[in-house]
C-alpha cells in the first residue's frame, strides 16, 4: 500500500470509533515513521477482537511473523501454500498498510526437504523458483521485503548456512537479483539481529558494498532490534544508524522488542535453534513486573524512540515484535513457558508505563 498510509475509515466497528476518538503511535509519528507490528499466524486467520482495535489504532505497518516463511509457504519442492499469507496481504490492503514480507533466504525454518538438498545447482533452483513464485504474486502488493535474513555471524564473517556452504556469498546477490526483478517497486532490505554491534555492522556494510558491485539493488538495512532491557546498545545504535546512511541504505527497525528477564548464560543474539531448559530462576515475575523493572522499560523504551525520532531522515519504519506480551514469542524462546514484558501493551491490551513515556515524546 505504499504512499497510502491514510484513513481507516472503511473498517467499520469498534475500531473505527477507536480512531475517531484518539491517536495512536502511527498518527503520532507519521511524519517520522512508519509503526509496525508482527502478526502471528492466529491473529490474522482468527482475529481477537480487542487486539484487532488496537492494531488498527496503533500500528500502520505489519510484518507476517512466521506465515511466510520458507517451512509455511514452501512446504515441497515446487508447492507452495499461499493460504495464510494470502489472507495476510488482504488484511494489510484492506486497512490500507504497508505491508512487509518476512523473510526469504533464511537459514532457519525451513521445510525438510531444503536441509537435505545435495546439489549446488539444487539449491539454486529453489533459490530461483522461491523468490520469483512469492514475489511475483504479492508484486504491488508487499511494499518491503527482508530478502536475507541473518547471513552474518557475529564476528562479521558469513554464516556457514546450506546457502553459503552450497553457493557462496553469491546466493545473497543472486536472491536480491531476483527479488528486484520479480518485483521492480519494493523496497529489498538485509535484516539480521546484532547487526548495530561493530563487528558485525562492519560484515554487512562488506556484504552489501560487495553484492551492489555485483549489481544487486539493496535499499535499506532493517536492525532487528531484539535487545535486553537495561542493556540496550545506544551508542553502537546510534552509530549503526549513521554508518547504514553514509552508505546510502535506509534503516528500519524490524523486530523491537526488550527482553526482561535473565537470559540463560550462553545466550547470545537472537538464533533461534538456541534453547534452555525451564528454570524458576529464569522467570522471576510470573505473577508481574515489579516497578523498578517497569520504569526501566519506559525509560529504555523512551531513549530508543528520542535517537529513532533524532534519525527519521535515515529511518522507515519502527516495528515491534508482535502486538501484546501475551503474544511475544519471548514468552517462549529461549526458555518455553516463561512470563516476558518486552511491548507496549501488557497482556490484556492495555498500555504500560513505556507506551506513555514514547507517546509523550514530540515529533514536529
Ligand atoms: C520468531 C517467531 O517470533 C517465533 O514465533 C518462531 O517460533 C521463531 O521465529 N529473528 C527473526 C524472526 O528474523 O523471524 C524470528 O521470529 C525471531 C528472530
Amino acid at each position: 500500500m505504499a504512499g497510502s498510509l491514510l484513513g481507516l475509515a472503511a473498517c467499520g466497528g469498534s475500531r473505527q470509533i477507536a480512531t475517531t476518538n484518539s491517536k495512536g503511535l502511527k498518527d503520532q509519528f507519521r511524519n517520522a515513521f512508519l509503526i509496525g507490528t508482527a502478526l502471528d499466524s492466529l491473529q490474522v486467520a482468527a482475529p481477537e477482537k480487542e487486539t484487532e482495535s488496537l492494531i488498527g489504532l496503533q500500528f500502520n505497518a505489519i510484518t507476517a511473523e512466521n506465515g511466510m516463511k520458507a517451512e509455511h509457504i514452501h512446504p515441497q519442492w515446487g508447492r507452495f501454500d499461499f493460504n495464510w499469507s494470502d489472507r495476510f496481504i488482504d488484511y494489510g490492503q484492506t486497512r490500507e498498510m504497508y505491508i512487509v514480507g518476512h523473510t526469504l533466504i533464511w537459514h532457519s525454518q525451513l521445510p525438510d526437504f531444503v536441509r537435505s538438498i545435495q546439489s549446488p545447482d539444487s539449491l539454486q533452483q529453489f533459490i530461483q523458483q522461491h523468490i520469483n513464485t512469492i514475489v511475483s504474486r504479492y508484486a504491488g502488493k508487499v511494499d518491503s521485503w527482508d530478502v536475507v535474513n541473518e547471513a552474518l555471524n557475529e564476528d562479521g564473517s558469513y554464516r556457514q548456512s546450506i546457502f553459503f556452504e552450497k553457493l557462496g556469498a553469491a546466493y545473497i546477490t543472486d536472491a536480491f537479483k531476483l527479488a528486484a526483478a520479480a518485483a521492480p517497486d519494493a523496497a529489498l532490505y538485509y535484516n539480521d539481529y546484532n547487526i548495530e554491534q561493530p563487528r558485525k555492522r562492519a560484515g554487512a556494510l562488506r556484504l552489501i558494498e560487495e553484492a551492489r558491485k555485483e549489481g544487486a539493488r539493496i535499499d535499506g538495512v532493517g536492525i532487528q532490534g531484539h535487545w535486553h532491557s537495561g542493556k540496550v546498545p545506544f551508542e553502537a545504535i546510534e552509530q549503526s544508524i549513521r554508518e547504514f546512511a553514509a552508505a546510502g541504505l535506509k534503516v528500519a527497525i524490524t523486530e523491537l522488542d526488550l527482553n526482561l528477564l535473565p537470559a540463560p548464560p550462553k545466550l547470545s543474539g537472537a538464533e533461534i535453534s538456541q534453547r534452555f531448559a525451564a528454570d524458576p530462576a529464569l522467570n522471576p515475575y510470573p505473577t508481574g513486573l515489579p516497578e523498578a523493572q517497569q520504569q526501566q522499560l519506559a525509560a529504555d523504551y523512551e531513549r530508543l524512540f528520542r535517537l529513532f525520532v533524532k534519525y527519521r531522515q535515515q529511518i522507515t519504519r519502527i516495528s515491534f515484535w508482535g502486538v501484546n506480551d501475551r503474544q511475544s514469542w519471548l514468552n517462549n524462546w529461549p526458555v518455553p513457558g516463561r512470563t516476558n514484558y518486552p511491548l507496549l501493551f501488557d497482556r490484556e491490551n492495555q498500555p504500560k508505563p513505556a507506551y506513555f513515556k514514547v507517546r509523550a515524546i514530540e515529533v514536529n
